[in-house]
């Protein structure tokens, strides 16, 4: 009697920690959760364990009963165990694909991207034809000597060419007394500088940053760009600059932009000559673009001084030299119909971010 009292005794246990267990199962909200349950209903110390241990010390008929429920109830928590896994997983799945859903399809920030100034852009283009044609680009310092932005250019001091370039001058002085400084008010000083350190053949151009003393208007800024160039070999002619200087006007302004060479003075250059295009406005017929002349001065030439050529130390008899000067900033006013200087320096984006 004692021992079927025991055995059924066991099952009832066994029964009712299934119950248990299944109820508090339902109630497993996380892997958390699920992992103390399985602990305490399946781990090595849980109750069903220890039935599952004792089975040994009961007699056969016993142990056939028991043991079999108990591997039941065993079975039954295991595979609820599986299914609640399940359930939680998809769940978590589920909730994590809500808090951390990413809309792959949404556009991207864009990175503002940056672009090159309007003069920047027109000083490479003309570098580029000129570089086509065997030109070497060479720079020289803003802060320049008044012997290369006057001197060596047969612009002695009290010469009149002066008046027409008001100048910054730089308070500096030198152990061998004053030499006077300046910012440059050309890039022709450059020019001065080629021609006492480079060997003919040259060819070279000499984009920068000139400097005048002046107030700012529509037309004017105290700081603006010139490109200059110089080539000096032996029988350069005056053909070889209208040639070249032909050339980049094709190239720059278009096939058909008609050009005009006339006379024209500058200390360092003798013949001088100024370039001249059809006006881009009106084509020619004159508008108040061009002054009514239809023609706008695009550019200073000439063939460079046979004095220029001496105090730099080539020989005239030997070499002679073609030279070009032009402001770079006018050339974008002219294509694009801006009429006032400033904007290309006032940093305002709107306008900027046109071109
Ligand atoms: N330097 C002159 C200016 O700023 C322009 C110029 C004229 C440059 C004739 C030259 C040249 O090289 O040959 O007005």
């Amino acid at each position: 009697m004692k021992e079927v009292f025991e055995t059924s005794s066991i099952i009832e246990q066994l029964e009712d920690l299934k119950l248990n267990a299944l109820q508090e199962l339902e109630g497993t909200n996380s892997v958390k959760e699920l992992e103390s349950w399985r602990v305490r209903y399946l781990g090595k110390k849980s109750h069903l364990t220890e039935v599952l241990r004792s089975l040994a010390t009961l007699p056969l008929e016993e142990r056939r009963a028991v043991g079999a429920f108990a591997n039941e109830v065993k079975t039954y928590l295991e595979k609820s165990l599986d299914k609640k896994r399940q359930v939680l997983y998809e769940a978590q799945l589920i909730s994590t694909a809500k808090e951390e859903y990413i809309d792959v399809t949404l556009p991207g920030r864009a990175f503002p991207v940056g672009r090159l100034h309007p003069i920047t852009q027109t000083l490479y283009e003309i570098c580029d034809i000129f570089v086509s044609m065997g030109f070497q680009v060479v720079e020289g310092p803003e802060v320049e000597w008044d012997y290369y932005n006057f001197e060596a250019l047969n612009i002695p001091e009290e010469h009149p060419a002066r008046d027409t370039m008001a100048t910054l001058w730089v308070d500096f002085q030198t152990d061998s007394g004053d030499r006077p400084m300046l910012l440059r008010t050309h890039t022709t000083s450059v020019t001065a500088r080629i021609i006492e350190t480079m060997k003919p053949p040259i060819r070279v151009i000499e984009p920068g940053k000139v400097y005048r003393y002046e107030a700012s208007d529509a037309t004017h800024t105290p700081m603006f760009y010139q490109i200059d160039g110089l080539v000096v070999d032996e029988g350069i002619t005056m053909a070889d600059l209208k040639g070249t200087l032909y050339e980049f006007a094709r190239r720059f302004f278009g096939e058909d932009r008609k050009v005009r060479f006339r006379c024209d003075y500058f200390p360092f250059v003798e013949p001088g000559a100024e370039m001249a295009i059809a006006c881009l406005t009106c084509g020619g017929k004159g508008c108040r673009l061009c002054g009514n002349s239809g023609w706008i001065e695009i550019l200073g030439a000439g063939m460079t001084h046979p004095q220029v050529l001496q105090r730099g130390g080539l020989d005239p008899e030997v070499y002679s030299s073609f030279a070009f000067g032009m402001g770079i900033d006018r050339l974008p006013m002219l294509r694009y119909g801006i009429d006032d200087t400033r904007l290309f320096y006032s940093n305002d984006l709107r306008f900027l971010r046109q071109f």
